[in-house]
Formats: C-alpha cells, structure tokens, sequence
C-alpha cells in the first residue's frame, strides 16, 4: 500500500469566499473577481425573473389567443447590445490593470530559481543556499524563476494570488511582494501524474509544500542560519541534501511504503530487481540508482523516479550515500 499523502495544511479564509491577501497584487485580483461576480450575479437574476415573468404574462390560454405580428423592436436590440458590450469592455480594463501589474516584475527584485520534478519543488537563493520550502522577506518584490526537469507543473500559492506554469526547458517568471509574515500553502496546479507500480499514488497531490513569509530581519537571521558549514561531516551534507533534492518526497528513512522504496536499512542488504536479478546495495548500486534511476528498478515500484545525472555532482552523490548509510 502507498502511503496517504500528508494533507497540506487548509488554507486562512477570512474573507467570503477568497483566502486571505497576502501581497501587493491581491487586491486588484480580487476586484476584478468580485465585479465579474457581482455583474453576473445581477444579470442573473434579471434574467430568471424576466423568464418568469414573460412565461406566465404571455403563456397561450386558449387556441383563440392572438399572437402579436410585431418582429422585432430596433431600440430594445441596441440597448441589450450596447450595454453588455459596455459592460465587457469596462472588464476587460479592470482585468489588464491587474495583469499588467502582474506581468512586469519590479527591476529591484530579490531573484529565486524554482525547479520542478516530480514531486517536489526546489528553491535557489543568490547566495547559492538550495530548500525544499519557500522562504521570503515581507515588503520586498519576490522573483521567481522557474524551470522543470520533467513535465509539466504549476506554481501557486493562493495567499498571493499568483499561478503560472512551469515548463521543461523553457523559464517562465512570476512574481510578488508579501504584505506581511505569514505561513503560507505552495501548490501544484497542474496534474503531473500520481504515485508507481500503477496504484492510485499520491504525486501530483503531495506536490504541496510550505511558504515561510519572514520580516526582513528574520529572513537574514534565517538566510544565515541556512548557509552551510564547510566542515560538517559528509553524512550530515547528505541528509540536507536529501530533504532540499526531493528524494525524501518519495522515500522514508522510517521503513514506510511511499512512492519508492524505503531507505531505511537498505545499504548491504540485497534487493530484489524488477528482472528477477538480486543486487546487493553498495556504494556503487547506490551511486547508479541516483545518476541513473532507470537502469535497474526495484520489484514493485515503477520508472518514476528522474535521473539525476547532470543535477547532482560526484561530491553531492557521495554525501547521500553516506547518509543513505547511516538509515539502520
Ligand atoms: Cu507537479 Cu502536479
């Protein structure tokens, strides 16, 4: 059995029907989202009760009712003509204001790169530090540069009001600027497949992590306190590693099923292979299951897991599998 997927933590409504505001850009959304409601809602009901209306005023009594020979009336067909088209246009601007707000990033902005795979989201500071979760400062403009190695995803965090695809081998960009510390949901939009061996898996779903929106001061003490130490034992690097790189999306260190075998006493025991072949884990087993996931797959689990060749250096592999090690 898979493992259920961790629920995200349910998002703040504080308002009707929308969540909470947190950035700059959320206001102008949200007024464009009410106009259309309300506009809608209006017309709506209009329309219903002049339906009504019309259906019991001028429903045939009797076969001997006349019917009017009048065809059409050019000054009622203009005005359900103008005034919705209007209407339309007036839309159409309180839409572009937010979009061109949206659209261009303010040039002072503070750069993060966002990669994408299945499933987990990768976050790049300046300085080089790399997490698993998104931190922020408050109050300042927020670039996100975002990549996918495999497939389709889509950044979203609702608290800001920002969505946009992620894409393999194309940058696209969004970006905003936090109102105020706050914890936040980061979600997948974009349905990037479930979990392996073809059960109802929890990929697409889990793809969900937390956004950490700082003041300023905390954001530096957090963004020290995230630098790494150079002399930290090679199996500690490992375990960092393996939390900011995703791997721990897919596979417990406590012995639980995810969506890959778990790590938990793995090194020196043997495996199972899909072929039938038994391999004992070493050094080597470990160092190909990672640059090459594909080549040799476990029993009972699928080819989901994205080779790491090319993402992850010879010094980086060797932390995790000192890590991988140390899960007795
Ligand atoms: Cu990534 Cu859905």
């Amino acid at each position: 059995m898979n493992q259920p997927a961790p629920l995200p933590p349910s998002i703040t409504v504080d308002t009707v029907w929308l969540p909470k505001q947190n950035s700059t850009l959320a206001e102008s959304i949200d007024f464009g989202w009410d106009v259309v409601m309300v506009v809608s809602i209006m017309f709506f009901v209009l329309l219903m009760a002049m339906m009504i209306y019309f259906l019991v005023r001028y429903h045939r009594r009797s076969e001997f009712d006349v019917t009017s020979d009048r065809d059409h009336n050019a000054r009622l067909e203009w005005a359900w003509t103008l005034i919705p088209l209007a209407i339309c246009v007036g839309l159409f601007f309180v839409g572009f204001k937010g979009f061109l707000y949206a659209a261009v990033p303010p040039a002072e902005s503070y750069e993060i790169h966002v990669q994408a795979q299945k499933w987990s989201w990768t976050f790049t500071y300046p300085n080089g530090v790399v997490t698993n979760e998104l931190t922020v400062p408050a109050g300042r403009p927020v670039k996100m540069i975002m990549s996918s190695t495999d497939v389709l995803h889509s950044f979203y965090i609702p608290e800001f009001r920002v969505k946009r695809d992620v894409i393999p081998g194309l940058y696209t960009a969004v970006w905003f600027q936090a109102i105020e510390p706050a914890e936040s949901t980061l979600f997948c939009t974009e349905y990037c497949g479930g979990g392996g061996d073809g059960q109802q898996g929890s990929g697409h779903s889990a793809m969900w992590t937390r956004v950490h929106v700082l003041s300023d001061s905390d954001f530096d003490k957090w963004m020290q306190s995230q630098e790494d130490d150079p002399n930290a034992p090679p199996a500690e690097k490992g375990k960092k590693l393996f939390v900011t790189r995703g791997c721990a999306g897919c596979h417990s260190v406590d012995g639980a099923r995810g969506n890959g075998p778990t790590l938990k006493g793995v090194f020196g025991k043997t495996e199972q292979m899909s072929t039938g072949e038994a391999v004992p884990v070493d050094e080597n087993y470990l160092h190909e299951s990672i640059l090459q996931s594909q080549k040799r797959l476990v029993a009972g689990f699928g080819g989901i897991m994205p080779a790491f060749e090319g993402q992850l250096s010879e010094k980086e592999v060797t932390y995790l599998v000192e890590y991988i090690k140390t899960l007795k």
